[in-house]
């Protein structure tokens, strides 16, 4: 574990870096999650930074992860979205999971939309729903902000009771018919992954309240909301979860119905950048 003012030195330079490279400094910050990343072709006036080009940004892995911030204007908010996120499962630490989030706190930005891509557990819900989530369940065990606390950037015990902006969710729910979204909500539980999981973790995770499941997510909310954050967050639904089906899981299913519903996410949170 890297020590505060080390962290602290490679922050600052990743800020000069992007500092002196972007035409206006993020207000929001946009998480696009697996095989949702056309929401980055509706920026204008952009500027596309790759993540190997920033002083000490990991390089993501994954398939359908790009690997970009880009910055510029949506709906005329000045925003940097992140194409490709890093997840724990390749092996990265919580602290370089979260450092994009701590890079986007130091470039003033204010509030976080994260999406992502789950499995269902609410047998209500379908693959291709789009969830707000309402709360999360931390089963990664482990917390980003374990260790000395970056007391700069934000408090020792941080809040979590309103992880999840209540008004950002009111705002979101109040545009979602015209989305043609069911207003459905739900508890995101987070997964160290990158096994799915059995069944009968399925079943542990909807007695303790879960309602669908996940592999990221949870530590860049945790920072954010450290950092002083609203934080609004987005499942797609891409398959419902081990067991609930008589059927197996893939990687393929995950990827072939974000691609089927990217249209309507990205409408959505286009639609989010006017009234958040
Ligand atoms: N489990 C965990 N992560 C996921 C799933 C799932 O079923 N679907 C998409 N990401």
């Amino acid at each position: 574990m890297i020590s505060e003012k080390e962290y602290n030195s490679k922050l600052a330079e990743a800020r000069s870096y992007l500092i002196e490279r972007v035409p206006s400094l993020p207000e929001l910050g946009i998480i696009l999650g697996s095989g949702l990343g056309a929401f980055a072709d509706l920026v204008k006036d952009k500027v596309t930074i790759s993540y190997k080009d920033i002083p000490h940004f990991p390089v993501s892995t994954v398939e359908g992860h790009a690997g970009k911030l880009v910055f510029g204007k949506v709906e005329d908010r000045s925003v940097v979205v992140m194409q490709g996120r890093f997840h724990y499962y390749e092996g990265y630490t919580m602290q370089e999971v979260t450092f994009p989030i701590r890079v986007m706190q130091v470039l003033g930005v204010t509030g976080l939309v994260v999406t992502n891509a789950a499995g269902g557990i609410n047998p209500e819900f379908r693959p291709g729903d789009l969830i707000l989530i309402k709360d999360h369940l931390n089963m990664m065990g482990e917390n980003p902000l374990r260790g000395s606390n970056l007391s700069n950037l934000g408090p020792r015990f941080p809040d979590l009771s309103e992880g999840y902006n209540s008004e950002w969710r009111k705002k979101a729910l109040a545009i979602v018919q015209e989305h043609e979204i069911h207003p459905h909500e739900g508890v995101y539980a987070a997964m160290s992954g990158p096994s799915y999981e059995t069944p009968a973790e399925i079943r542990h995770l909807r007695v303790i309240g879960a309602d669908m499941v996940g592999m990221s997510t949870v530590p860049e909310v945790i920072v954010a909301n450290h950092g002083g954050m609203k934080v609004l967050g987005i499942s797609c639904v891409t398959n419902m979860a081990a067991g609930i089906l008589p059927q197996k899981l893939s990687h393929t299913e995950v990827m072939e119905t974000a691609e089927r519903v990217e249209k309507k996410f990205v409408n959505f949170v286009q639609g989010l950048m006017r009234v958040l």
